[in-house]
Order: C-alpha cells, then structure tokens, then sequence
C-alpha cells in the first residue's frame, strides 16, 4: 500500500512541482508579505553572495590522497549502532529579551582557535585524550573549537580516534530516519556533508542541526579535501552574539510570536476538487511525515501560491537557553530557511524543497525587514573557516550556528553527531535499529523527490 501511495505522489510532485515555474518575490515590503508568491509580482530580487564578519586566509595545507583518507580501521567496533539523535531540550519560557541580551553579550567569542604545533602531532590521539578537560571546557566556554593543522584527522581513522579520545558518543543525524542522510562511513559513525555537485552552488545559511523535537549535542565537521576549485568556506557564527546583536524590536516581536518553519512544497493542481486536495493531505500526512521523524502539519497555500501543501514544524521560540551553561541564544535555523533570504542569494534548491519561516500565531511569511535585520546580524558574527585537510571544527549544537558557502571543483568534508556523554538523563535510552532502517532505506528509495534541501542542511 505505501508504494502505491509513494508512487502516486511520485507523479503528482513530477508532474506539477518539479515544472512549477520558480515564483518571483515582492521587492517592496510595503506589499503584505502574505502575498509574496502571487501573480501580481515585479521581477525577481538580484542574487549576493551573504557576507561575513570574518574570512581568515587559505593557508594550503595537503591532504591524503581519497583511498588514503577513506580508510577505516577495521580492527576498531562498527558503531553502526549508534544512539538515536537525542530530543530537543527546550528551555525558552518566560525569557526577559533584554535582559537576555545583555547576558549573550558577555559571552565569549567564538569560534576558539587552537593551532597544532609540532610536538601536538607527534603526539597523535594522545594529545586529544591528554588535553580532553581543557577541550571540553572550552567549548563550553566559546561555543566551538577549530582545530587547525592536525595530522591525525586527515583521514576517516585519525578523526574517529580523535572524537574517541574526547570521549565524544556518536548519535544519529536529526533527520536520518528520512533516509536522505549518507554516510561516508558508517561503521565509523561518520556522515558525508553536502559535497555533491548539484548543490555546489548552493549557500547553505545559518542554522543548528536541529529540527523542534530533536538536536544534536556536539558535532565534529572534518574537512578531507577542501574544495578543489575554490571556495567551500565553512561557516560559523555564535548563537550568543547574534541574540545580543540582532534589534530588541525585531528579537521581542519573534519571541513573542515565535516561529514555524516549513519543510516542503508540494504543488497540487488548484483546480482539483477539494475532497481530492484533502485526500492528498491526508496521504501526505500518513505516508509521508512519519519519515522525518518531525513533528509536521500539512497546511494548504500558508504562502499564497495556490494549491500549495507545505509541511510545517511545530511553533518554536527563536531563543533558547543552553541546556549546561543556561546561556540565552540565537536558536533557530531562520537564516537557512527564510525564503526572501534564499532568494536573494545563490540557492539551488528545487521549489519542492523550498522551506519559508512564519509568524506562529498567523502563519505569515516573515516580512522582509525582519528577514534583513536576521541577515544583518547573522552574517555580521560568521567567521567563514579557510578549513584545510585535518581541520575539524568541534561545535556545540546548541550554541554556536553553522553553514557552507558555495565551491567550486570537488569536496570532501565529513561530519559525526554527538549524543550527551556528560548528562545521560538527556541522551534516552534509544539505540538506531540498524535492520528497520534497511527497509526505510528501501522505501526511500522511492522518494527521491522530497525535500531536497533536508540534505543541504548537512552543508
Ligand atoms: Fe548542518
């Protein structure tokens, strides 16, 4: 039955969604941002690559050849059977939005940079296992660590003996159960970051690799090839000093009336009866959903495009308070997902996964001048990482926000998500089912034209 069900929504999205001509947006914000995706639009908003804060130089360190990088080491535990991605630990009640930012003001500055000198790799693993304390407390403190000019990590077994002398413990990517993640070793726990050339030219902006119910702790981006044609910057940017950055104004109206993103678009015809529109919803909403393992609402023509079905999360506060330090942040992923942001820089997300970000309260697109005061203060903190073969970036999902510029050539960059190792009551007890997900796999299969940015989001 869900084949069937699969493959009929298979032809509907091929049939409509992937020939939908690309809407235009409003370059006037005194139009209701409602109506962004009618037909009474003017021509398209011109296309800027985002700025950053800062842009450190290339320094161009060799890597490994890709056999010499991708080799596991055998004689080490397949960790296949990692955690699941932990759930979303929200603490945004009852925030005093000034108050907040005077506090995410003080933080300090991230990302922290430490460098490796000789001795430091020489030293292999053992300089990570001996400096474990000092590591993990700074990236407490700063929100993300960039370790620069390491040896060890400059292939798949080095950066697994790293995270291990850290006493990281590898979990599941957020949306892996949608099937679209792809590992670049699984028995190592170590997914491939978006290095394909379809979406080479796709800025992937800020965000926390998080959805409303499930966040990583930690994560670990590697760089094994940088890009090899140019560009490829990794992007960082602090949840902190953007909170304190962005205009109390702006900040109130989005705390007070939170947010919803949504995820995909699927276009039905409009002339469709509507018993047959609430059929397809229904569809969607049984055969569909459940494979994010998100909590989603299908919505009818939120955006104003006509016979649109978006599937939208759950209301969320854009603020957050760090589950160890109780720091206020800048938690959400807006940057990324903000259609008038998307549109005005390179994006080659096809409009089925298009994603948008609303006002909860009146599922309204967020307006233009909001979008451009989240744009300012974002781009204003991110340091765009010259990451070079060995680099990892250790980050603290719910603190500091990541994204990737745009390349040029070949890359290849990995990732491994991290569960909680220090506050187990926060980990659950679930384990990935390695045989269920071999049938989801299958399944997927079948799905290949669901949101594709869910797999930009991985940078
Ligand atoms: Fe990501």
């Amino acid at each position: 039955m869900k084949f069937t069900t699969l493959a009929l929504l298979s032809t509907i999205t091929t049939t409509t969604a992937f020939t939908a001509p690309r809407p235009s947006l409003i370059l006037s914000s005194s139009i209701s941002s409602s109506s962004a995706l009618q037909s009474t639009l003017e021509s398209p908003p011109e296309r800027t690559a985002p700025s950053a804060g800062s842009t450190p130089p290339w320094e161009d360190r060799p890597g490994l050849t890709p056999e010499q990088f991708m080799a596991s080491d055998l004689s080490k535990p397949d960790l296949g059977g990692m955690w699941e991605c932990p759930l979303t630990r929200w603490d945004s009640d009852n925030i005093n939005v000034k108050e907040a930012q005077k506090l995410a003001s003080k933080a300090p500055g991230c990302p922290f940079e430490i460098r490796a000198s000789k001795a430091d790799n020489e030293m292999g693993a053992a300089y990570f296992s001996k400096n474990k304390d000092m590591i993990r407390k700074q990236l407490l403190k700063h929100g993300a660590i960039w370790f620069r000019g390491f040896d060890l990590m400059k292939s798949v077994k080095g950066n697994r003996e790293m995270h291990e002398a850290l006493g990281l413990d590898p979990c599941l990517d957020p949306l892996h159960s949608s099937g679209l993640r792809k590992f670049a070793s699984e028995r190592d726990a170590l997914y491939e970051e978006v290095n394909k050339p379809s979406l080479r030219g796709h800025y992937i902006g800020l965000h926390n690799e998080s959805t409303a119910k499930r966040t990583a702790a930690y994560a670990a981006f590697v760089c094994f090839q940088r890009a090899t044609e140019g560009g490829g910057r990794f992007l960082v940017a602090d949840g902190a000093a953007i909170l304190a950055e962005l205009d109390t104004k702006v900040l109130e109206k989005l705390y007070n009336r939170k947010i919803r993103i949504s995820v995909s678009n699927l276009d039905i015809p409009p002339a469709l009866p509507g018993i047959m529109k609430e059929g397809i919803k229904n569809l969607v909403d049984v055969a569909v959903a459940p494979k994010f393992d998100m909590d989603l609402e299908m919505i009818y023509e939120s955006d104003g495009k006509p016979g649109r079905l978006q599937a939208v999360e759950t209301a969320e506060s854009p603020i957050n308070r760090h589950p160890v330090t109780g720091m206020p942040v800048w938690f959400n992923n807006a940057h990324n997902h903000a259609r008038k942001l998307r549109d005005r820089r390179p994006c080659g997300v096809p409009e089925v996964g298009m994603t948008e970000v609303f006002y909860a309260d009146t599922m309204e697109p967020l307006d233009l001048e909001d979008c451009m005061e989240i744009k300012r203060a974002s781009e204003k903190h991110i340091t765009a990482l010259s990451m070079e073969p060995g680099d990892v970036l250790l980050v603290d999902n719910y603190r500091a926000l990541h994204g990737r510029d745009v390349f040029q050539g070949d890359r290849f960059h990995a990732v491994t998500w991290f569960t909680w190792d220090d506050n187990e009551q926060w980990r659950g007890d679930e384990r990935r089912i390695v045989e269920k997900n071999a049938f989801n796999q299958a399944i997927n299969q079948m799905m290949d034209w669901l949101p594709k940015d869910f797999e930009s989001n991985q940078n």
